[in-house]
């Protein structure tokens, strides 16, 4: 995790190094900081606790200028969130970032110990500074230097180094956490995301696993894992970055949930054709191994997992295709069997989650049919990784908790059960449900949009309590799921989902007059077993709160609120009605006053195991 940028250039670099760490935040905002040689020689170190904005201020209050350094925003892994755990580490003239983690460090750290050198730090990555002022009074360049270094570390890193007593050179390496250098003209740059680099250039070199690059304002040479001198591609990006703007909102959780209709609507235009999704970005070739398909094996973590799991109930009910859905930190280590024409499906926003990469890395070693990746970053590790690709195309996602990633995923899931259910010449009624139900969908998550201001009354009830239970059934229940988690993330109020049917199992005890219990409760095939449920609780004494568009026969009785949604398509339910559960997150971390963007712990981008 973390975010790295480090810059080489005729020019002042402090903006630079200060515009790049906001850009990349998201990856972590425990603390930051960075190391640059100004102008007398001299190399200055600034580390602040919290996010990107104090170091700012605290550069703000220097007349810091220089042409080379390195930069760091942290997600704290070994070492609490202070300033003296904050990147850049230094040892004599070695300073160093790095992202990832480096397993071995304590027995590194036990022969440092031995000759002479002492930790400040709580961290894993001091160790690395330590090592490479040992191994650099050997003698070569700071190139060979860490060359020899690196076979000595065991775990992932980006990392970026620089030796103050050479300040016309950085170098880089990577295994296991990317990193892309950008080229200039007279300048030159490496971060770990190109988001960071985009306003100085936006062609870029993309290092690969095990690559070491030097890099000085006139020269970049790559070098593989065993030393040889290699050629990476130069790319031209088209990405488009708005992060800077949150419009007319206050916060880019808020943008992005009222975002959703627009996104997806962008998102379906043009494959919506004579009740027939066209997916043209497939490629024709590749409709084989979809149409071939007769296991669908879903990895990812977070509110992707969450998709997964719709996208499971989806797939079978409507074209009777067994679907797996694993965890990303589980599915890599649990030795999975792979089933008979199995075909993987890897969701991520960013493309670049560890756990998700990991999986999709050693599937290949597997007997699956193929891999695609739906995700939302188009220079992702994830996507440049991936036999295929669906972009979700819900532009930058700032805010930490997956708002619209989570509803362009499962629009996209939905377009390929369409497309699978084609291919595989099932009953046309299938695709044509699935399309008429697209087609309305912006309209319908419009209409929940809608229902804002019941959530800000409702948000009232919840702010005093400290559990929430979310209960569906079907579909719903990954829909519980990712209501829990959202408002567990923002709102840091314990929550749990659990599958309706499974109340009796345990979760009932909970039930007392002061726990909240949420039911997503369409109007359904399911709808008179989620009835039952609901009585389970009242029975108990339990706090309920429906959110549903069926007939109750009341509006409110007594510790039963009705939350009346508006109609939607049996198929889209999920993707409609996670939206007021959305709302009613924001609205309880809005009022007990915590950072919805940035919630504590928490980042949006998980590149550590
Ligand atoms: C982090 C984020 C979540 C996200 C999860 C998976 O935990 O805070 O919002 O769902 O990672 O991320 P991905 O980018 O793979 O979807």
């Amino acid at each position: 995790m973390c975010g790295i940028i480090g810059a080489i250039s005729y020019r002042n670099i402090v903006g630079i190094l200060l515009d790049g760490l906001r850009r990349l935040q998201y990856r972590g905002y425990d603390s930051s900081g960075l190391a640059v040689m100004d102008l007398t020689g001299e190399l200055i170190r600034l580390r602040r606790l919290g996010g990107v904005q104090n170091l700012i201020n605290a550069v703000e209050n220097t007349v810091l200028s220089g042409s080379i350094g390195i930069a760091h925003t942290r997600w704290a892994t070994h070492g609490k969130p202070a300033e003296i755990n904050a990147h850049p580490h230094i040892s004599f003239d070695i300073s160093i970032v790095h992202n990832g983690i480096i397993e071995n460090y304590q027995s590194i750290y036990r022969q440092l110990k031995v000759w002479g050198y002492t930790c400040l730090s709580e961290t894993d990555t001091e160790v690395v500074a330590h090592l490479v002022h040992w191994e650099g009074q050997k003698g070569g360049s700071l190139l060979e230097v860490v060359q020899r270094v690196l076979p000595c570390l065991r775990g992932t890193y980006g990392m970026v180094i620089l030796d103050s007593r050479m300040p016309d050179r950085l170098i880089a390496a990577r295994s296991g956490s990317p990193l892309v250098i950008g080229c200039g003209i007279d300048e030159n740059f490496i971060g770990s995301d190109p988001i960071a680099l985009l306003p100085m250039t936006r062609r870029l070199i993309y290092l690969e696993e095990g690559d070491v690059a030097q890099i000085t304002s006139s020269s970049i040479m790559i070098f593989d894992r065993s030393g040889n001198s290699v050629h990476r591609c130069e790319i031209t990006s088209n990405i488009q970055h708005d992060a800077g703007n949150k419009g007319a909102y206050n916060h880019y959780m808020q943008k992005e949930i009222y975002e959703q209709p627009r996104v997806i609507k962008k998102r379906l235009k043009g494959h919506l054709r004579n009740n027939k999704i066209n997916f043209p970005e497939l490629g024709s070739e590749n409709e084989i191994l979809l149409k071939n398909l007769q296991h669908i094996q879903i990895v990812a973590c977070g509110t992707s997992y969450n998709a997964g799991m719709v996208a499971k109930y989806w797939f079978e009910s409507f074209i009777q295709v067994p679907c797996d859905v694993d965890i990303a930190s589980e599915f890599r280590y649990r030795q999975p069997v792979v089933r008979h024409n199995s075909f993987l499906i890897t969701l991520s926003q960013s493309g670049e989650t560890a756990d998700t990469l990991a999986a999709l890395r050693l599937s290949k070693k597997m007997s699956y049919l193929g891999s695609l990746a739906i995700c939302n970053v188009p220079s992702s590790s994830l996507v440049r990784e991936s036999d295929l690709v669906l972009m979700t195309q819900a532009g930058s996602e700032i805010g930490v908790a997956s708002t619209k990633s989570f509803t362009t995923q499962l629009t996209v899931l939905l377009m390929l059960l369409a497309k699978i259910s084609y291919l595989k010449g099932m009953k046309p009624e299938i695709e044509k449900s699935i399309v008429d139900a697209l087609k309305v969908l912006p309209y319908r998550i419009n209409q929940m949009l809608l229902q804002n201001e019941l959530m800000v009354d409702l948000a009232k009830d919840f702010i005093h309590k400290e559990n929430v239970l979310f209960l569906g059934r079907g579909a719903q229940y990954p829909i519980a799921m990712e209501g829990a988690l959202k408002l567990k993330e923002i709102s840091y109020i314990h929550a749990e989902a659990y599958a309706a049917g499974e109340l009796k199992h345990g979760p009932l005890a909970l039930i007392d007059n002061n726990m909240p219990v949420i039911v997503i409760a369409p109007d359904n095939k399911l709808l008179e077993k989620i009835k039952s449920n609901i009585e389970e609780v009242r029975a108990r004494g339990g706090l309920l709160y429906v959110f549903t568009n069926a007939q109750f026969g009341c509006s409110n009785i007594e510790r039963m609120r009705i939350i009346s949604l508006p109609y939607v398509e049996d198929i889209t339910t999920p993707i409609s009605y996670i939206v007021p559960l959305q709302l009613l997150s924001y609205h309880i971390a809005l009022l007990k006053g915590n950072n919805v963007d940035q919630p504590r712990n928490l980042a949006k981008s998980v590149t550590v195991e």
